[in-house]
């Protein structure tokens, strides 16, 4: 049956932020591709998943170049969605993706180089039957290239209008700072900046956040849930089917250690008293700086993304609940062979 979009997507509980300096608002919640939509992954969910998340206000989608397994196969299977079902919406979508990382053999599939991002711009374009990407990323500071001619090639597709906006994702302080100056001096702001932020992996609240603050730029962050570590996936063992049971998963079994799922537990009892499970208030507290623009989540069914949106409904935390989740997440253990 043909897909037809909930006509209350706008006002089902979404709720939006402008992406700093400029005119685009994003969901406060994103829905990443990373994991659960490539040539492995069950393709129906994956449908299924993009609809339920287009019929709740998310319009923003996170792909890269090398997002699968296979690399590549993520776009390749958000081409066959947005195709089948989405190309009346393509005004209502922000979609974005990225290169940096190792794409393919030779000398020209990684890093930051113009050979590289126009190339796999082209590429990624043909995968996800585009004629332009919402937001072109460089995925990661590439010290080995001049960092000029990583900007300027993110210049270049703008005015090539392969991109409307541009990003940077996991930029060192100097770096960013530099190339947030280059890029307003050639008329081509960045927009957004995309790094790594939750509960466990709090780096960008010292440096990072208060630089895109200050210049304007909007911030998403991924893996707001460490990957599942911040819910109740691994609160019992490691499941069958999860991300860390899986051999293509990021994320390794070893790192879901005692320490972490201790933390885990004492965060779910607070969770509980909260009226919301951990995913959820993982997420509300992400969200809880309003520099923050949105949160780039990842799911492997619509019923967690019904979760994780449910988030929503109480983003507010007292001062007492901050305070005993930072007593939470500052307690060291040393009772396990220090692998924390
Ligand atoms: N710029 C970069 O370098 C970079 C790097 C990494 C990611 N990203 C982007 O960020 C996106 C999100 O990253 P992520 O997938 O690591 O995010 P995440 O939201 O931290 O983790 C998602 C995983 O957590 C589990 N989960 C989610 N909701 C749940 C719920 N309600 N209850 C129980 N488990 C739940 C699922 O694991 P199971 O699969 O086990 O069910 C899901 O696959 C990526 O898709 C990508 O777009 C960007």
């Amino acid at each position: 049956m043909a897909y037809k979009a909930n006509p209350h997507r706008y006002s089902s509980g979404m709720k939006y932020r402008t992406c700093g300096n400029s005119g685009i608002k994003l969901p406060i919640i994103s829905l990443g591709f990373w994991h659960n939509f490539g040539s492995v992954d069950n393709f129906e969910t994956a449908t299924d998943m993009v609809k339920f998340a287009f019929d709740n206000g998310i319009t923003h989608f996170d792909l890269a170049n090398n997002y699968g397994p296979i690399p590549g196969s993520a776009e390749t299977n958000f081409g066959r969605i947005f195709k089948k079902d989405f190309v009346a919406h393509r005004d209502e979508m922000i979609i974005t993706t990225k290169a940096g990382h190792l794409m393919w053999d030779g000398l020209y599939g990684d890093g930051g180089s113009r050979k590289y991002l126009m190339s796999s711009l082209d590429q990624s374009l043909n995968r996800m039957q585009l004629d332009y990407v919402d937001i072109f990323y460089s995925h990661r500071f590439d010290p080995f290239t001049p960092i000029e001619e990583t900007l300027q090639a993110l210049v270049d597709i703008v005015k090539q209008g392969k991109a409307l906006y541009i990003g940077i994702s996991k930029y060192p302080a100097k770096e960013t700072i530099f190339a947030y100056k280059f890029l307003k001096e050639q008329n081509v702001p960045c927009l957004i900046h995309q790094d790594r932020y939750s509960m466990f992996a709090r780096d960008i609240e010292e440096k990072i956040l208060p630089i895109a603050g200050e210049h304007g730029v909007g911030f998403v962050a991924f893996s707001p849930l460490a990957q599942g570590l911040l819910t109740n996936r691994y609160l019992h063992g490691i499941p069958a089917g999860s991300r860390a049971a899986r051999p293509e998963g990021f994320l390794q079994a070893d790192q879901v250690t005692q320490y972490k799922i201790e933390k885990a537990m004492k965060l779910n009892e607070l969770a509980e008293n909260r009226g919301q499970t951990l995913a959820e208030m993982a997420l509300a507290w992400a969200l809880r700086d309003q520099r923050m623009t949105s949160l780039i989540i990842g799911a492997s069914s619509v019923a967690q993304l019904a979760d994780n949106l449910k988030a929503i409904e109480n983003l507010d935390f007292s001062e007492d609940e901050l305070k005993q989740i930072d007593n939470i997440l500052r307690r060291k253990e040393v009772t396990y062979n220090g692998n924390q």
